[in-house]
């Protein structure tokens, strides 16, 4: 059903005062002004209801404002709010004891918590350095890890994040994802892609630029988020691992985005049969309380008092949040992921056979991503046809969120049900029909 004259008064009077008082580096891409959510439904402030296919990117795991969720933080807020990680307190440990549990290593792992992803980063890239005495990293080209300047030196995703912030961290070589739809590289005859990456690294970057005994570690997102939700071949991560190994450099795993369930494991680098060393997560983690982590095997956190820190790392609304979170996940809305990620791939798929301006669906779990282009055959970006498609389905109800140049990313809440996904897909489709007809005749 359309939604008539958004954004509606008040949307527009907030969206007004908004502009006046806040930063405009801020990307909006469509005035949708919230005003209370439940589950995958939102609604803005003229009363709209909205189904919300992008979970505040990928961050309300467990939907908006899950009761339980809420009355963790409602009661840990009456007990205190903060006492700062100068302290100990009972949540931060419980919390790094779960993660513990599921970390995605047979060794086990010490816990830094920080507030946001681009923090966790920060803390990964500096205790890279700090074990190894090393300090160069190798990255990936359509990456994104965060816009702290340690971790903005690591995104690889747009020129405009990168744009009068130089100079950045030194010492970072960014390489091809090992993209199956757009391979950058030439394979040797009977090689797979990833193999393919692994050997540039080894050929060229390692071999001609960086010695590897100054390389502290290679930062990779299991499943690239912002460059596209893009799902690596098999044989790539096994193959990063053996050369990791081999030249004593760790393997950081960025599951800011991939992580907590989302793809239907803990975490996106368990499909691949990989032990990273160290793991990032934030987003779903704490259901939408900010709270990052960095999670490092036990022999390679091996700092002492006062080399990193921070005042709210741990906060106990945040922990509370997230102990609450992983819970839920833990109980089901992980199998829920596995099964309604099933259920919209084939969906999207098949809407993709009746739509020639999609030229790829692909993703694991609930972390989906739908490629626009401009044909099949030249795979061209068709970004004005993907921004139509976002925009007509935000007239009509859904909300959706791009990345990379021509993508539309699927990342509900993981407890999104069969029939708001079917509602959700419904707009999804006409809105895809409409952009086609509207740029295409
Ligand atoms: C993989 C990844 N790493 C790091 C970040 C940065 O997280 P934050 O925005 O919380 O700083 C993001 C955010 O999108 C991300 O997707």
């Amino acid at each position: 059903m359309k939604l008539e004259h958004l954004p509606g008064p008040k949307a527009q009077d907030l969206v007004r005062r908004d502009g006046a008082v806040i930063s405009p580096s801020y990307p909006r891409g469509y005035p949708f002004v919230m005003d209370h959510g439940k589950g995958s439904e939102v609604w803005d402030v003229d009363g709209n209801r909205f189904l919300d296919f992008m979970a505040g990117i990928a961050v309300t795991s467990t939907g908006h404002s899950h009761p339980r969720v809420v009355k963790a933080i409602q009661e840990q807020a009456e007990k205190f709010i903060h006492i700062s990680s100068d302290f100990y307190h009972t949540k931060w440990i419980e919390l790094s004891e779960k993660l513990n549990e599921i970390a995605p290593f047979q060794e086990d792992a010490l816990v830094f918590a920080a507030n946001s992803g681009a923090e966790a980063v920060e803390t990964a890239l500096k205790l890279a350095r700090y074990h190894t005495g090393r300090s160069a990293f190798i990255g990936f080209m359509g990456a994104f890890h965060g816009r702290t300047l340690g971790a903005l030196s690591m995104t690889g995703s747009k020129a405009l994040y990168h744009r009068r912030f130089m100079p950045l961290m030194n010492g970072v070589v960014h390489v091809p994802y090992p993209n199956p739809y757009r391979p950058l590289l030439r394979q040797n005859p009977g090689e797979g892609l990833g193999k393919t990456v692994v050997r540039y690294i080894e050929e060229q970057v390692l071999g001609q630029l960086l010695a590897p005994d100054d390389v502290a570690g290679i930062i990779v997102e299991p499943i690239q988020g912002e460059g596209g939700y893009i799902v690596p071949p098999d044989d790539f991560f096994p193959a990063l691992r053996e050369l990791c190994d081999r030249h004593g450099i760790l393997l950081i795993a960025d599951e800011v985005q991939s992580g907590m369930g989302r793809t239907g494991k803990w975490w996106a680098i368990e499909h691949f049969g990989v032990e990273p060393d160290i793991v990032t997560s934030a987003k779903g983690i704490a259901s939408g309380m900010p709270l990052g982590v960095c999670i490092a095997r036990k022999s390679v956190m091996t700092w002492g008092p006062g080399t990193h820190g921070n005042t709210y790392g741990g906060n106990p609304v945040s922990c509370a949040a997230a102990l609450a979170t992983i819970e839920l996940i833990e109980e089901g809305f992980m199998q829920n992921a596995v099964e309604m990620g099933a259920y919209a791939l084939r969906a999207l798929k098949d809407i993709q056979s009746r739509h020639p301006s999609i030229g790829d669906v692909r993703g694991k779990g609930l972390m989906i991503g739908v490629e626009f282009v401009k044909d099949r055959e030249s795979r061209a970006y068709d970004a004005a046809l993907r921004d139509a498609v976002v925009d007509h389905a935000f007239e009509n109800g859904l909300l959706l969120l791009g990345c990379s140049k021509s993508v539309i990313r699927i990342a509900p809440s993981l407890n999104i049900t069969r029939q708001e996904l079917d509602e959700g897909l419904g707009i999804f489709e006409e809105a895809v029909s409409y952009a086609e007809k509207k740029l295409r005749g």
